[in-house]
């Protein structure tokens, strides 16, 4: 899972996924495209609304997405378009690229629809993505299992 500061979307999308899908199967991670906020824990607001929904992303850390993480994943959400220009800019191959997908295409296929940063927004506006995600994922499930 993967969004610009992997704070606010990409943690709240690999905590969601991660629940949803036996954890002996499956590794889920996420990572962002820019590198300020190696180390940090998620934004509170995604904290917090995960929290309400019963899912715990606190001891997450943000992590740099690299040329190597192709290596170490099969499929590459990402949460807007310009994630997806930077993730396909570190791609190594043609089949690098393959994996790579905007998570909303699951649900809106060539729709280029994105979720959309809330950092600069509201508890709503986190509300809205977490909901959004919950409904993707839903679907990513009934794909992947
Ligand atoms: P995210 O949100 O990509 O969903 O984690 C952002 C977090 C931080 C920044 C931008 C987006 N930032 O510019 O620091």
């Amino acid at each position: 899972m993967v969004c610009l500061g992997n704070i606010c979307r990409s943690p709240l999308a690999e905590g969601i996924l991660s629940s949803k899908l036996p954890k002996e199967r499956f590794f889920i991670d996420s990572a962002g495209t820019g590198n300020w906020h190696e180390g940090e824990s998620p934004d509170l607001r995604s904290i917090a609304i995960a929290q309400k929904k019963g899912i715990d992303i606190s001891k997450q850390k943000a992590k740099h997405f690299t040329t190597k993480t192709f290596e170490d994943f099969d499929h590459i959400f990402v949460m807007d378009r310009s994630n997806l220009k930077n993730v396909l800019a570190l791609a190594p191959n043609e089949k690098a690229k393959e994996k790579v997908q905007m998570i909303l295409d699951t649900q809106f296929p060539n729709k280029q629809k994105e979720v959309p940063d809330p950092y600069y927004g509201t508890e709503k506006d986190f509300e809205e993505v977490y909901d959004m995600l919950d409904e993707v994922c839903n679907l990513l499930v009934k794909k992947m299992i």
